[in-house]
């Protein structure tokens, strides 16, 4: 059994490229169907039930493009729509993000512990779960980043202006001796070097991209759905932002496919992919 169908991806903005680019490698015979709300980015500061509602017109336009299952991209939209999604569409399989506390806790050896990521997630009762399941014991330092998707959008991946947002969340962590720090938001690798800079080699950068990839290639064998081991997979992308901001991030990533086409939102309600 085979199914050629494409793979729907969602995110804010760029940030779910560095799953996607995961996606790609492990995955060439797939067809990937992304999509990157500029329209709205940042979902960080926007309450759960904003995001939630985004995160389910989305879903609905990349089945409606004939999806077979969906990535979702984004820390802050898993955490405000995963579980409802799951309940609202029982006969579509959905992977989600969620930050890396686990490995994260299982490196330590000082017992400190920085998470990054956006207000959104930190907010979300996911959040506060695997908090609770997988942090006892350890002290878990969580930092949300105002501004920082902002200058990542911007292509500001190395610019001073970024740069001194970073020291000024990392430094105070650094004093504080954490030994593992968990990106959970899927913009943050894109600035992973000068964040591995600042905290330099002691500190266990951890990015569970590779882990997403693994998982879907896990749920597209478990569900029958994988694609022909002769396809020629591809990356269609689609952004209700500036296509042209976007190829030339995809051109940054090494990511490469047919023109980026523009969506529209209709009244902030549903969502057109042509
Ligand atoms: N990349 C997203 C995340 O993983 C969203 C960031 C944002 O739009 O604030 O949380």
């Amino acid at each position: 059994m085979s199914d050629d169908r494409p793979i729907g991806i969602f995110d804010s903005g760029i940030g779910g490229l560095t799953v996607t680019a995961r996606i790609r490698q492990a995955l060439p015979t797939e067809r990937l169907l992304y999509f990157g709300d500029g329209a709205h980015v940042p979902y960080g500061p926007r309450g759960l039930e904003e995001v939630r509602r985004f995160s389910f017109a989305i879903t609905e336009a990349l089945l409606a493009k004939g999806a077979k299952m969906i990535v979702i991209a984004c820390n802050s939209a898993s955490a405000a729509a995963l579980r409802p999604l799951r309940e609202a569409y029982p006969d579509v399989a959905f992977v989600g993000m969620e930050p890396a506390v686990k490995p994260a806790v299982e490196h330590t050896r000082t017992g400190v512990v920085g998470v990054m990521a956006t207000v959104a997630t930190f907010q979300s009762a996911l959040y506060g779960t695997i908090v609770e399941r997988f942090a006892q014991g350890v002290e878990m330092i969580h930092q949300p980043c105002p501004g920082l998707v902002k200058q990542i959008e911007a292509g500001e991946f190395d610019s001073e202006v970024t740069e001194q947002l970073l020291r000024g969340w990392l430094e105070p962590m650094l004093e504080r001796n954490i030994d593992a720090l968990v990106l959970g938001c899927t913009h943050y690798p894109l600035v992973r070097p000068l964040i591995e800079r600042i905290v330099g080699p002691e500190v266990r950068v951890i990015d569970p991209a590779p882990a997403i990839a693994r998982q879907v290639e896990r749920v597209l064998h478990r569900d029958g759905i994988a694609a022909n081991v002769t396809s020629i997979g591809e990356l269609r992308c689609y952004t209700s932002g500036d296509p042209e901001q976007f190829l030339r991030m995809m051109e940054r990533l090494g990511l490469d496919g047919p023109p980026v086409r523009q969506a529209t939102w209709d009244q902030e309600a549903t969502l057109t992919l042509p």
